[in-house]
């Protein structure tokens, strides 16, 4: 069966290196991974007169298969889980506002529909391809999900280590662990806690993006972590990032460095794992996964092969494999900030605290799609734009949901192409999502930018416009020349504190960002679903125009992905049938 993918990227050139600095990373071995870092990202960079390297046109006899499973592995189906939960859209944002619910099948089951299920499956014509909570750029779905769960009721009678089936919504058990090693593991956190982690399998998108594509895992990580965070707080969990988990001891967790499983079949790369707790607790991210008690895990006794995605594979993308090595060898080390001062409070984020709207979440999340086409006339009231800008704030007084869920201070901010936003003028704006940042970003950018804060902005919003005029046609061409991003109420680049990142952080902090961008965008997604209208990610613009537009010319600050919400129009010709055959159980 072909999977139906979204048309939006341009015809690309033929593979070709961007320049000489990007020739010697192709040598690769003798750059520092930080310089590995900087060369991959100018060399995928896209470009008025010249795409980054990709296949050129997709292969349909290789197209990858969007859905891993493990020959060998028994599969636990979980239980769908009963539609119409009441639970509004609003309260998941309130971190500690909800009674823990107890953890068990039906408890895991509602965590995973929420965070990477299937959502739907569309057809046209004889085309039939599926939808997931989760985006991802083409729908080409890079990210698999784990779980190392405690021995659990109805799942199995030892903590095992399982891989999420989002066809099946069930859990492939992958290993069983000792209960001493669970014990041990889990001995500094509370009881009923678990463990997520995610993988990319970066073919998935090489196969149609070629180089750019490790971006684009990247972005989706970060939106699967949104979507992890969200469905932990549906069910008043917490869930973090831990950030300290080196990514060889990621792929021990999750088993993807078993050579013999994977014989024959793509590899996956190992990308994070992060806590879920049940209670209210001062997260130490540091959780005590000593290398010791990894091993123990690795050697537990695994179960299941890898299926191959593709029966062969076109060209390969070398610059994918060394940058993902350049960003994975150390992790970052990016001291959690738990110095908050500085970022807004709550109150000074929204004028009233949000306990009313209109959805509930399960709605906005299982609901949640991309806009395809944009209508080129809704408007927003300014109290929304507001609004959504506020959720992409995290404030002093305790972290909020989902920025709880990753420890460092904001790295990314927004240039914002505002289109039709009522009682704003149209034009260009940048909100500084940390405070801190707005004098080095006015520095950055035009001199001649205005800097004016907008008529009845919240106090803790640090949004400013820099100049007024219709940015529709401009917004378009830099991305890629998609009328979504005109058409929209507004669009936005997000704007990473990429050089400073890299030099305090090391090579690793490349894929926060993206991650951080990903939040970001998944936090747009829900917010424009109980907004009534749509967005849409684009991983596709132009970067350097882009730069140009806010006057950046040196690299210290680079648009690490875009954004467009707005009033979409539906397509019609699409037929929409439900995600899974079973009838939801009571
Ligand atoms: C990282 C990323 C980049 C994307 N880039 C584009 C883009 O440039 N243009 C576009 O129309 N859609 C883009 N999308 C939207 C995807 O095509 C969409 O998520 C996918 O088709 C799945 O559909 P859904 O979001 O409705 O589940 C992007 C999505 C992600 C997550």
């Amino acid at each position: 069966m072909l999977i139906r993918l979204p048309l939006y990227v341009g015809t690309a050139g033929p593979p070709s290196i961007a320049d000489d600095r990007s020739q010697a990373s192709a040598a690769g071995d003798e750059l520092s991974p930080e310089e590995v870092v900087v060369a991959y990202h100018e060399r995928t960079k896209h470009h008025y007169h010249r795409y980054a390297a990709s296949p050129g046109n997709m292969d349909w006899a290789t197209q990858p298969d969007p859905f891993r499973r493990y020959a060998g592995a028994s599969l636990v189906r979980l239980p769908l889980p009963e539609a119409g939960q009441a639970l509004p859209y609003w309260q998941l944002y309130i971190a500690d506002g909800l009674e823990p619910a107890p953890l068990s099948i039906e408890s895991i089951s509602l965590f995973f529909r929420y965070a990477l299920s299937l959502t739907a499956w569309k057809r046209v014509h004889e085309t039939t391809w599926s939808l997931r909570s989760n985006p991802s750029s083409g729908n080409l779905h890079p990210t698999e999900g784990y779980a190392l769960l405690p021995a659990l009721g109805a799942i199995h009678d030892r903590p095992s280590v399982y891989h999420y089936a989002p066809k099946e919504h069930g859990l492939e058990r992958r290993a069983d662990l000792d209960p001493s090693v669970w014990a041990d593991l889990t001995a500094a956190v509370p009881e009923g806690s678990f463990l997520v982690g995610l993988s990319s399998i970066h073919w998935r998108e090489a196969w149609k993006y070629g180089e750019r594509a490790f971006r684009y895992c990247q972005h989706d990580v970060g939106h699967a972590l949104g979507t992890l965070r969200f469905a932990a707080a549906a069910l008043g969990w917490q869930l973090c990032l831990l950030d300290r988990v080196r990514a060889d001891a990621v792929s021990q967790l999750l088993g993807i460095d078993r050579d013999a499983d994977y014989a024959g079949a793509e590899r996956e790369h190992p990308d994070l794992v992060a806590l879920v707790v049940r209670e209210k607790w001062s997260s130490d991210r540091g959780l005590c996964l000593t290398q010791a008690l990894v091993s123990r895990v690795a050697a537990s006794r695994w179960y299941g092969t890898a299926n191959a995605l593709s029966l062969e594979h076109g060209v390969a993308w070398p610059v994918i494999d060394r940058v993902a090595v350049a960003t994975t060898t150390k992790f970052p080390g990016m001291a959690a900030d738990d110095e908050l001062a500085g970022l807004p409070s709550k109150e000074e984020l929204f004028e009233a605290p949000v306990r009313s709207g209109s959805f509930t979440a399960e709605k906005v999340i299982l609901e949640r799609r991309s806009a395809v086409s944009m209508d080129a006339s809704t408007a927003l009231p300014a109290a929304t734009f507001f609004q959504m800008l506020a959720r992409l704030m995290p404030t002093r007084d305790g972290r909020s949901v989902p920025w709880d869920a990753i420890p460092w201070r904001p790295r990314i901010h927004l240039g914002i192409f505002v289109h039709r936003v009522n009682d704003l003028c149209p034009g260009l704006y940048v909100l500084a999502r940390d405070p801190e940042k707005v004098e080095p970003l006015r520095l950055a950018m035009r001199p001649e930018f205005l800097w004016q804060r907008p008529p009845s902005c919240p106090p803790g919003l640090p949004l400013y416009l820099l100049k007024e005029g219709d940015c529709r046609a401009l917004a378009a061409r830099v991305s890629c020349g998609q009328d979504i991003a005109g058409d929209g109420a507004f669009s936005l680049g997000m704007i990473a504190d990429y050089m400073e990142s890299l030099v305090a952080y090391g090579a690793g902090v490349y894929r926060n960002l993206f991650w951080e961008a990903g939040l970001i965008g998944q936090v747009l997604y829900l917010e424009a679903e109980e907004a009534g209208i749509r967005s849409t990610g684009i991983g596709c613009y132009f970067d350097d125009p882009v730069h140009e537009v806010f006057g950046i010319s040196s690299r210290d600050w680079q648009s690490f992905y875009h954004f467009t919400v707005g009033g979409p129009v539906e397509d019609t010709r699409l037929t929409t049938l439900p995600a899974y055959e079973v009838a939801p159980t009571s």
